[in-house]
């Protein structure tokens, strides 16, 4: 394996903080990346303490072991999607964990390999699956999506709906005559269509986002995440997520606000069958963003937002 790029942990101190963290507890780390927030947690636990981490990146997995081998047997890594966290904890008889953590989107290592194909400045073939249980390249959904699918999915990230379907178009045009499309030259038609527009991001940026989250089905997996989180997590457990802009944190936002209204059951079931108790309390009514110190050493941590709740109760 080629050597894996450093990253640096976002929200590191303010993350770890919020789980407060037992010794002997047992906690997951749900995209474990550069190992950052999960080498802070196994330093806060005792030899009983446990910790399973989830990647679905076979790289950062193999870049693990050496955390792994002086973990002490605490440490456990999964290669596999955070959304099949529940199932793969049943599989170790573990029913109810500490702490949950999840800082979302891609690691420096996976964006600036070019390989990869997630940045259009590091040229390389449009690939953007973050693992193997994606199922196509970037390259591939845009031959085989349909072309009003696809400019829906950038006008979800601000694209004006003209624009988006002209370069829905053109993509799919350019995806159709180049077998080895590159991120280069997806950029470059993005530039020639696609005008900045004036308090938002880059529209490559966007787009290369768009179809990012499309590859992955990054939304549906922290829907899934979070639905299924409640149910992994002991009473006083706490679940802690970072997102990296806005169409995540509002997914973020609105699963987390969800565990603490209070009845949960469906909108025209005529009795109450929940209890009506919220199953969870909000840690953070604002969201945690990161210092004036972090924001000037890691530009990647401008977009970034810490949410958190508590268990009050327990969710079969
Ligand atoms: C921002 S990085 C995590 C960095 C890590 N917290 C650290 O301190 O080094 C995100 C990682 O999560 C992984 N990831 C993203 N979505 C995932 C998912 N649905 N299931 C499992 N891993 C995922 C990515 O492959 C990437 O390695």
């Amino acid at each position: 394996m080629e050597e894996y790029t450093a990253h640096t942990s976002v929200l590191l101190r303010e993350a770890v903080d919020i789980l407060a963290i037992k010794p002997s507890g047992i906690y997951v780390d749900a995209t474990f990346g550069g190992g950052g927030h999960s080498a802070a947690i196994l330093e806060k636990l005792g030899p009983d303490g446990r910790l399973i981490a989830f990647d679905r990146d076979p790289e950062a997995i193999a870049h693990g072991q050496d955390l792994l081998n002086n973990s002490a047997g605490r440490l456990t890594l999964v290669n596999d999607n955070f959304s099949s966290l529940k199932e793969h904890l049943a599989a170790m008889n573990i029913l109810k964990v500490d702490g949950i953590l999840a800082d979302l989107g891609v690691s420096t290592h996976q964006l600036l390999a070019e390989e990869r194909g997630f940045s259009a400045k590091n040229n390389g073939f449009l690939d953007m699956r973050m693992g193997p249980d994606a199922a196509m390249s970037a390259a591939d959904l845009l031959r085989t999506i349909d072309e009003y699918q696809l400019a829906t999915l950038f006008m979800a990230v601000d694209e004006k709906p003209r624009e988006a379907r002209l370069l829905a178009r053109e993509m799919k045009k350019l995806a159709g005559e180049r077998p080895e499309l590159t991120t280069g030259e997806l950029a470059e038609l993005i530039q020639k269509i696609s005008m900045p527009h004036p308090g938002k991001k880059d529209p490559t940026k966007r787009i290369f986002l768009a179809l990012r989250m499309a590859v992955n089905g990054e939304l549906e997996a922290i829907d899934t995440l979070l639905a299924k989180a409640p149910s992994c997590l002991k009473i006083g457990g706490r679940l802690a997520v970072i997102s990296f802009h806005s169409l995540e944190d509002r997914h973020v936002k609105q699963g987390l606000r969800r565990l603490t209204v209070n009845c949960t059951c469906p909108p025209k079931q005529p009795v109450c069958t929940c209890g009506g108790k919220p199953m969870a309390r909000l840690l953070t009514k604002k969201g945690i963003l990161p210092g004036e110190e972090e924001l000037l050493n890691n530009h990647r941590a401008r977009s970034a937002t810490l949410r958190a709740v508590e268990m009050l109760r327990e969710v079969p």
